[in-house]
Parts: structure tokens; C-alpha cells; sequence
């Protein structure tokens, strides 16, 4: 199997058999939901990919940059995708990038200064816009491309900023919709029953990444190949459930040993966060839902949060993902074996210390009684980053459906948005 889990959270058989009637609920609801076509991030793929591959190639060789505006689930994914798979020098490699653009990320934040970084970096006769928003409407998307527009009709015109606009959005709906239509944009849909979150194996992920030169078919197939039974993503799910029920382990540490996962480890803090953070009506009274997800990274953390983790309050549990085969290993050679403190390190690998330090921190949670699990993948290619991504997906719907709220809606999201609006004066 090309992705592994195990688990050291040491509940009981009582433990697992008090709560095997919601977690068999749990399983029933979301593969009903799933046979009855109702699950919409089920559905892969999602859309036509031919389309897909076909508008990035025309990119591709159209395009010497290329400028991404998304923000939460428009920007996440595919950024955490592109992390995964593209090294972060990306841009300033060309061989390496083999015929790909360039690739900017903006629209996550309305702070000038961190635009202007990426405005006076593109290169604007030649560089495309894509805008990522599904309801069409979001204020961070929006600002930005109304100003990143401008950048484009200054330096190309009317009609090559009309070539150099693409939009993702919903097919139906939406400001940015009826924006695409007046202008004749280039466009991509959303799928109308895939959330923010869930939907970077969508067109919202999947252009850009492909952009990029990402094998997005190997995207799929990992994730398609994580089947909605096979039982380990609700074991995940279980096993939070019961840490946050029966021990007040709220805290959700997510903590690859690899830089590349750095990012899908914001990638879920927002899945995780904004599909189970929910308040809701039980007997009459109002109560909260609140697993707290941590975008944590080893081995740099066990040099700042490991203190925390191992003698703060036992609130938390963790995950740790780890890569068994890298692309690339370094065997150290003989240096100064005069010093104890350097010459023990002769004939190791960088990846076997790597390693030595996920099992070091793992077992020094253990001895203090700390839940660990552990996710392996056989290797980091886009197959495996599907696999991951898809168990994750999975693993937050079974946990939402037995915890018992919408997994699907994000209300406390939506009023930040309408308060700001009003703020603005929409
Ligand atoms: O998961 C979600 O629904 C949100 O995080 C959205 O992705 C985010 O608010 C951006 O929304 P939109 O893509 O509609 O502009």
C-alpha cells in the first residue's frame, strides 16, 4: 500500500467499543451520502481534465508568468500541491521548470507591501492572471485583480488582458461569473457542490498545478485510489474523536518530517479548522465544536514546539507524516574524527537523521503518555500527495459526521465576510 498508518494512541477495546455506533454511523452517512452522488468531493474526477490540461498547455506557451489569486480554499490547495512536488525555487530555475511559467501566489492577503513583491516581480507583457474565487464575490480576490488588471491593460491593452484573464469560478452564479461572461474570459468551473476547502482536486487546484507541469492524472488516481472503504481515514477520524470525548485532547498537532508537506499542513489546518470548528444546538442549548488543528514541521519544531508538546498540558495529539524513499540522499563523509560530537555521523544519511529524528521525538511523546500516530507514504510524487490529501478529506467527513455538525458550511467565515462589506459600504 502505498500509503501507511498506525497509531499509538493506547485507547482501550471499551474505548473503541463505546463509541462504535457513531463511528458505524458516522461510516454509513458519508457512504451514502457518497453512492447517492450527494458528497461532491467524492465525485472524482471532478471535471473534464482534457479541458484542464488542455487550457494549461495553451498557457504554458503563452505566458512567461503566471499569477494566481485565490485565498483559503481557492489558494491552499494548490499552493500546498506545488510545495509538494516543485522545489520553492521554482521561479528561479528555468531548466527545472521544464517549460513552465513562473508561478506567483497572491490574493491571500490585502497587505500592499506583500503585493507589491509580486507586482513588481511579474513580468507584465507577459504574464497571465488566474483568478481562483467560487462565489465570485470575495474581497481579497477581488481587490486584488481589479489591480492586477490594471497592471495587465496598462502594459498589454484591452484585448490581450482579455487573452491573459482566466477565471475559476462557479458555473452558474456569482459576481466574478458575470464578469467573465461581459468580458469573455477564459473560464473554468467550480463545481457547485465543492466546497472551498475540499475543492483543490477540482479546476480551482488542478489548473494551476498542471500550469506548473504537475502530473495532475497522478493527482487523481492517488486520490481515487483511496477508496471510500477503505477504514483507515475513519480510524484517523475515531481515534480524534475519542482523544477530544475522553481525554480533552483538543489540540490537533499535523506535523510532516518533510519541508515539501510544510505547506498541506496549512492546507489542513484550514480543512480541518473550518469544516469542524462549529457551534450548534444540542438539548436546547448551544455548545461548540472546537478540534484545533497546529501546522506544525519537524524536525525545526523539536527546537521550539517539542518543549511544549512533551511538558506542556496533555491536551494535544499528533500526526506525523513521514517520505520513505527521497529523490535525493547524502551520505556523510569522514570529517573531524578527532571530535566524538562530529565523527559519529560518518557513513549516516541526511535522510536516515531525518528519519532518527521523527522516531527520537515520537518516542520521547510516548514516554509521557502523548497519543502519536503516524502517516507513511512510500514516496513524494503527485500519486502519493493525492493519497494523502484525499485520506485527510475523508478523515474530516467521517469526524464531522460524529461529532454530529455540518462539516460543509463555514457561518462564522461567511459573517466576517458580510461585516466587511459593510464596512466597505457594498
Ligand atoms: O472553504 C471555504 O469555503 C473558504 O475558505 C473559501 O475557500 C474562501 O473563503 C474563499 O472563497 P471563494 O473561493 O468563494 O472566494
Amino acid at each position: 500500500m502505498p500509503l501507511h498508518f498506525s497509531e499509538q494512541f493506547g485507547f482501550s477495546d471499551q474505548d473503541f467499543a463505546d463509541v462504535q455506533s457513531k463511528r458505524e454511523q458516522a461510516a454509513a452517512t458519508v457512504r451514502e451520502m457518497n453512492s447517492k452522488g450527494e458528497l461532491g468531493f467524492t465525485k472524482l474526477p471532478y471535471a473534464n481534465i482534457d479541458q484542464i490540461i488542455s487550457l494549461a498547455n495553451e498557457l504554458r506557451s503563452e505566458f512567461a508568468d503566471v499569477v494566481l489569486i485565490g485565498i483559503g480554499g481557492s489558494d491552499l490547495g494548490s499552493r500546498a500541491v506545488h510545495r509538494a512536488l516543485n522545489s520553492p525555487y521554482f521561479n528561479l530555475n528555468e531548466q527545472r521548470r521544464n517549460g513552465s511559467p513562473r508561478l506567483f501566489f497572491t490574493g491571500d492577503t490585502t497587505d500592499p507591501v506583500a503585493l507589491s513583491e509580486v507586482i513588481e516581480e511579474v513580468d507584465w507583457n507577459h504574464a497571465c492572471v488566474i483568478l481562483v474565487s467560487k462565489s465570485g464575490n470575495t474581497v481579497e480576490q477581488m481587490s486584488t485583480f481589479v489591480l492586477l488588471r490594471q497592471r495587465l491593460l496598462d502594459a498589454v491593452g484591452d484585448n490581450q488582458t482579455k487573452r491573459a484573464i482566466i477565471t475559476i469560478t462557479d458555473g452558474e452564479k456569482g459576481t466574478l461569473h458575470d464578469v467573465t461572461i461581459q468580458e469573455g474570459y477564459r473560464t473554468l468551473a467550480v463545481p457547485g457542490d465543492v466546497g472551498g476547502r475540499f475543492s483543490v482536486l477540482t479546476s480551482a487546484g488542478l489548473l494551476p498545478l498542471a500550469v506548473a507541469g504537475i502530473d495532475i492524472q497522478g493527482l487523481l488516481k492517488g486520490a481515487a485510489d483511496m477508496s471510500i472503504d477503505d477504514d483507515r481515514p475513519l480510524a484517523y477520524a475515531t481515534l480524534q474523536y475519542l482523544a477530544y470525548t475522553k481525554r480533552e485532547q483538543r489540540i490537533h498537532v499535523f506535523m510532516p518530517y518533510t519541508y515539501s508537506l510544510r505547506e498541506v499542513g496549512f492546507w489542513f489546518r484550514q480543512l480541518w479548522a473550518e469544516s469542524l470548528g462549529k457551534a450548534y444546538a444540542k438539548d436546547g442549548q448551544e455548545v461548540h465544536s472546537s478540534p484545533t488543528p497546529i501546522a506544525s514541521v519537524g524536525p525545526t519544531d523539536q527546537h521550539s514546539q517539542v518543549q511544549l508538546y512533551r511538558e506542556g498540558l496533555n491536551d494535544k495529539t499528533y500526526t506525523f507524516v513521514v517520505v520513505k524513499e527521497v529523490r535525493v540522499d547524502y551520505t556523510l563523509p569522514e570529517a573531524f574524527s578527532n571530535f566524538e560530537g562530529v565523527a559519529y555521523l560518518k557513513g549516516h544519511s541526511m535522510n536516515e537523521i531525518l528519519h532518527a529524528e521523527q522516531r527520537s521525538t515520537d518516542q520521547s511523546l510516548k514516554e509521557v503518555g502523548r497519543p502519536t500516530c503516524l502517516i507513511e507514504l512510500d514516496r513524494m510524487d503527485a500519486y502519493h500527495v493525492g493519497q494523502l490529501l484525499f485520506f485527510l478529506e475523508l478523515a474530516t467527513a467521517y469526524a464531522g459526521e460524529m461529532v454530529g455538525i455540518n462539516t460543509y458550511d463555514q457561518p462564522g467565515v461567511e459573517r466576517g465576510k458580510e461585516l466587511m462589506y459593510q464596512i466597505l459600504g457594498r
